[in-house]
């Protein structure tokens, strides 16, 4: 239903994104899509490139002179203010990257060809789809939000499973690691420096809430319209990404079966709905109407100050990978990638589900569903 495709380097003139499917009548804010390219560069222990960029997106097409989408595909572009690349050669292929198996792939003399698309520079395109992806949901009434529930091994007592209250995710949005629980975003804090140090890199782990999805969003009927399925490959392709949980996730195995499950109850007020939600909001494949949980964990980044050995792809003789500017921990900025992918996911499906040309059309197809619902 929705689709994107993005082109651009990393140090290339600017980044450039098509996104089809959006109904026509949705006002585009332009404010806050900039402010969602804000939260993607915040983070603590992130590199200086995060100084040079400014990320502001323009919009050349598919909205009209009041900032109303017309259903035409949006083109979008965002200017690289960091365009400088040392001339140099890139050939001690970085460990962790897509730099040798790129190389060989596509038959190029250098690993910059392959490194400058790899760059996770073009998650700012991705976080701008994803912020008109939020505009759209948020006429649902579908919110999404994120926090980072660990830096390598510092854990956040926050946590959707365990925290014994509702979560202000809103704190993180505060904090320069996106924690909500303070004393451990100061450990993590810590931790950052001896990295930043010692020469080296750190992952961790974050979680990713919707709220306000209606129940019946993907289906079980096929293995490529399950929801979860959906949203997997999506968060997957966030570079960096190595695993993806839906619900308690890996935890799971450890619960017996008979409490692992998330018993049904019903009120007149609530309808259906479960005293528990391990299951992530999602049952079969379908949105169930609870919230939607999902965990990510990131991988340490493979660039390091103290570098890894490689291989001189002429000489083949041992040598370090080549080391430039880089991040130290990017846990922070990917949680708001990550919101962004599960934006366009959920839109996706959504739009699969209710369709409509306007969204007009789009809300009158949502009302009586929602009024079905009421009746069941
Ligand atoms: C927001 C964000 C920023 C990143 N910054 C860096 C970085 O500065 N240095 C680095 O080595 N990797 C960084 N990465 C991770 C790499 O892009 C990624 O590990 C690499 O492209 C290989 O992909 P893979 O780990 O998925 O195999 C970043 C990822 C994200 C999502």
């Amino acid at each position: 239903m929705l689709r994107f495709l993005t082109a651009g380097e990393s140090h290339g003139e600017k980044l450039i994104g098509i996104l089809e499917g959006i109904p026509s009548n949705l006002k585009i804010d332009e404010k806050f899509i900039n402010h969602e390219l804000l939260r993607r560069k915040m983070g603590y222990g992130r590199s200086n490139r995060m100084k040079i960029e400014s990320d502001k997106v323009k919009i050349l097409s598919g909205i009209n002179e009041y900032y109303y989408t017309t259903g035409a595909p949006l083109a979008l572009e965002i200017i690289n203010l960091g365009k400088e690349i040392p001339k140099v050669d890139y050939l001690e292929p970085r460990p962790g990257h897509a730099d040798l198996a790129g190389l060989i792939k596509y038959n190029q003399p250098d690993a910059k060809y392959i490194m400058e698309r790899a760059s996770a520079r073009e998650t700012a395109m991705r976080t701008t789809i994803g912020a008109i992806c939020k505009l759209f949901l948020s006429e649902f009434g579908i919110k999404i939000y994120s926090h980072v529930i660990s830096i390598n091994d510092v854990e956040s007592s926050t946590n959707y499973y365990d925290s014994s209250s509702d979560i202000d995710y809103s704190i993180a949005d505060n904090s320069v690691l996106r924690m909500i629980d303070t004393k451990a975003e100061k450990e993590a804090v810590e931790k950052i420096n001896l990295a930043i140090k010692n020469g080296f890199t750190l992952g961790g782990k974050v979680e990713i809430i919707g709220t306000g999805v209606p129940i019946g969003l993907g289906s079980h009927i096929q293995w490529d319209k399950r929801l979860d399925s959906k949203i997997a490959q999506s968060m997957m392709s966030i570079p960096g990404i190595k695993s993806v949980e839906i619900g308690l996730g890996e935890k799971i195995k450890n619960l017996y079966g008979n409490y692992a499950n998330d018993e049904v109850f019903y009120d007149k007020v609530r309808g259906y709905y479960r005293k528990t939600n391990f299951s992530g909001g999602i049952e079969g494949g379908m949105s169930n109407g609870e919230d939607i949980v999902i965990r990510l964990t990131m991988k340490p980044l493979p660039t390091q100050a103290n570098p890894l050995k490689t291989v001189h792809i002429n000489t083949k003789e041992e040598t370090l990978a080549f080391s430039q500017r880089s991040d130290v921990c990017a846990v922070a900025s990917m949680s708001i990638v990550a919101e962004s992918m599960l934006a366009i996911s959920l839109s996706d499906s959504f739009l699969e589900k209710f369709s409509g040309d306007s969204l007009e059309e789009t809300k009158k197809n949502f009302t009586n569903y929602k009024n079905y619902i009421d009746k069941r």
